[in-house]
């Protein structure tokens, strides 16, 4: 075998060997165990993904207290402060997905967040609604018809909410 054959086979060698201790070096760095960020930033970033779960599970609580109240009023003043902080969950959501949804303004998802976002905002009028038929005895008998229709509301956002986030 010529002299320059066999530096090309070293070299090809070498090189083979180079890119196996890159690899597992990457690989190495790509599986190195996650690192909990400073609480205040765990707390804080992606404020939107912790807020929506208020709404969601507390329009579904409150319709099931507005529903057992029919019979029984002593749930009444429950469903009452329970419909009001579910308002105020819904509008805490409301200002965090604005913020989050600057991510995505040029993005491929841009129109899905626009649609997601108007489910909030019927949501949030929606809620208005609700808190305003409790204030009134006519109008109260017929809020747990309106915390179903939110509740159906609320949970297609979270569906939307969710292929926002990780639809693929
Ligand atoms: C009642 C109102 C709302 C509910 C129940 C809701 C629900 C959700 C849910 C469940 C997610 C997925 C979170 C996750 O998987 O971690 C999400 C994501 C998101 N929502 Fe909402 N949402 C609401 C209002 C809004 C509004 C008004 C906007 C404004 C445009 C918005 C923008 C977003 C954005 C940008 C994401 C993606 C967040 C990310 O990058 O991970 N949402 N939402």
């Amino acid at each position: 075998m010529s002299v320059g054959r066999r530096v090309g086979r070293v070299l090809s060698l070498l090189g083979v060997g180079l890119m196996t201790v890159t690899g597992a070096a990457l690989a190495a760095q790509a599986e190195a165990p996650y690192r909990m960020p400073p609480a205040s930033q765990a707390l804080f970033e992606d404020l939107h993904n912790k807020i929506v779960h208020f709404p969601l599970v507390m329009t579904l609580l409150a319709t099931l207290f507005l529903w057992w109240g029919r019979r029984r009023p002593e749930f009444e003043p429950v469903s009452f402060w329970m419909v009001w902080a579910t308002a105020a969950s819904t509008l805490a959501a409301y200002f965090s997905g604005q913020a989050q949804a600057r991510d995505y303004v040029e993005g491929p998802k841009a129109w899905l967040v626009e649609l997601h976002g108007q489910q909030g905002i019927v949501i949030g009028i929606g809620q208005a609604l609700w808190v305003l038929s409790l204030l009134r005895d006519n109008t109260r008998r017929f809020s747990w018809v309106l915390g179903v229709i939110l509740s159906v509301m609320v949970l297609a956002a979270g569906f939307l909410g969710g292929l926002v986030a990780h639809g693929k």
